[in-house]
């Protein structure tokens, strides 16, 4: 089957018609480049979703019975509660949640580590009566004992069905749209997690199954024990690596879609981090990656100096460039970026109004990569944890 049909190709340009919207796709190149809303020309009145920044496109993660339908930018959660330092209390958060709902974001992501457990339950919160409206998508692997996690990894079939179980309660939801491993665990075989996965969704408990920064041979194994839908790694214009490792690769040839998390670097590609943003200690990775010191910061700097004066030529801002070059690469990626601000959810779904040519992605993206990236994504325990 051709690539273009197995993406479901079809159902995304009725979509952006339907809502007024033309997109343009170029098979020979398997590019998006973009969705431009129309605004009606007779007497200057905007067309809704010109007065509000709102997602139509949608993608499909994973084919054949894998297939999922989801917005064409996913919201991911996880920066509510944990991570990234300060963030606003539950009641705005769910406030932005609905809004990034009714906007049309169909694609929620969170995971059982998160908080420990306090952003699904803010996630099940939000969303316990949407179901099927929205699809919250959630992870397991990290061991979390009396709500505290504890570093190690539990794949155990036994742990699985607990955990699916325990974020069943905390979604308010009896099926999970999509469960991921969250790290590989080396005393689990990759079968045994893909067949345990294989009978939940028998069992009616998840939907699609995906897995988070393995390599392109567990990908092989596990999609043939039980059809991967999507695959959840970093990836980004600062941190390519799937395009050299493999990944992406076996994600095109095995019809698997692709989630780049942190697809802003953590949000330093949306231009707000500088080398004097301090973090909350207790609650912001940040303080523990390599790129993310003052120097490193201030050495990358130049990245984001690029993407702005790019971006200033085209009336877009570094986050649009940033979300848009992820959304070009293929139409079976869906970027999943966090925000705390109503403004910045509105800026990231106006990404898809603009459209740039391949030729001018190629041109950001070399300007890009001729600036050395200063500072690993990892340090070296957490770089343990990726790559199996
Ligand atoms: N599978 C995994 O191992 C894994 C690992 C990490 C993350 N994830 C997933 O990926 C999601 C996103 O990752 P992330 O939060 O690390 O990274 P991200 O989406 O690259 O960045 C989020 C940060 O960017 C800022 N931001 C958002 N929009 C912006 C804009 N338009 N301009 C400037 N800054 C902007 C946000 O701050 P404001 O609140 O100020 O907007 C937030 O702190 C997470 O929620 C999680 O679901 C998965």
């Amino acid at each position: 089957m051709k690539e273009k049909e197995k993406f479901s190709r079809r159902g995304f340009l009725k979509t952006a018609a339907v809502m007024g919207a033309t997109l343009t796709v170029s098979p020979a190149l398997d590019k998006v480049q973009a969705v431009t809303h129309t605004v009606s020309n007779n007497k200057n009145i905007l067309t809704d979703s010109a007065r509000a920044a709102a997602i139509t496109a949608h993608r499909t993660l994973g084919t054949g019975k894998a297939a999922f339908d989801v917005s064409a930018l996913g919201f991911g959660v996880m920066g509510m509660t944990y991570n990234r330092s300060y963030h606003p209390d539950k009641k705005q958060c769910i406030r932005l949640l609905h809004e990034a709902m009714e906007r049309g974001v169909t694609l929620f992501d969170t995971a059982i580590v998160y908080g420990p457990l306090n952003n699904e339950l803010l996630a099940g919160e939000a969303f316990g009566e949407f179901h099927g409206r929205v699809n919250v998508t959630t992870k397991f692997g990290h061991e979390v004992i009396n709500g505290k996690a504890t570093g190690r990894q539990d794949s155990r079939p036994a742990t699985i069905r607990r955990y699916c179980e325990e974020s069943l309660k905390r979604l308010r939801t009896d099926v999970i749209p999509m469960f991921y491993q969250h790290r590989f665990d080396p005393n689990t075989p990759v079968e045994d997690v893909a067949g345990t996965i294989q009978d939940l969704i028998k069992e009616g408990k998840v939907l699609h199954w995906g897995m988070c920064e393995v390599s392109a041979d567990t990908i092989r194994k596990a999609h043939a024990v039980c059809p991967l839908t999507a695959i959840q790694s970093e990836y980004h214009l600062m941190h390519r690596e799937v395009e050299r490792n493999g990944v992406l690769d076996v994600c095109r040839e095995l019809g698997i879609g692709f989630v780049p998390y942190s697809p802003m670097n953590r949000g330093f590609l949306g231009g707000d981090l500088n080398e004097y943003t301090e973090f909350d200690p207790n609650n912001d990775n940040r303080t523990t990656l390599p790129r993310f010191t003052p120097e490193a910061m201030r050495a990358n700097y130049r990245i984001v100096s690029v993407l702005q004066r790019y971006g200033r030529e085209r009336g877009m801002t570094a986050a649009q460039l940033a979300l848009g070059w992820l959304l070009q690469k293929a139409p079976w990626i869906v970027p999943i970026p966090g925000t705390t601000k109503l403004s910045h959810l509105e800026e990231n779904l106006r990404t898809l109004e603009f459209a740039l040519t391949a030729e001018e992605w190629k041109q950001l993206e070399d300007a890009v990569a001729a600036i050395p990236v200063t500072g690993d994504r990892y340090n070296a325990e957490q770089q343990k944890q990726v790559g199996f």
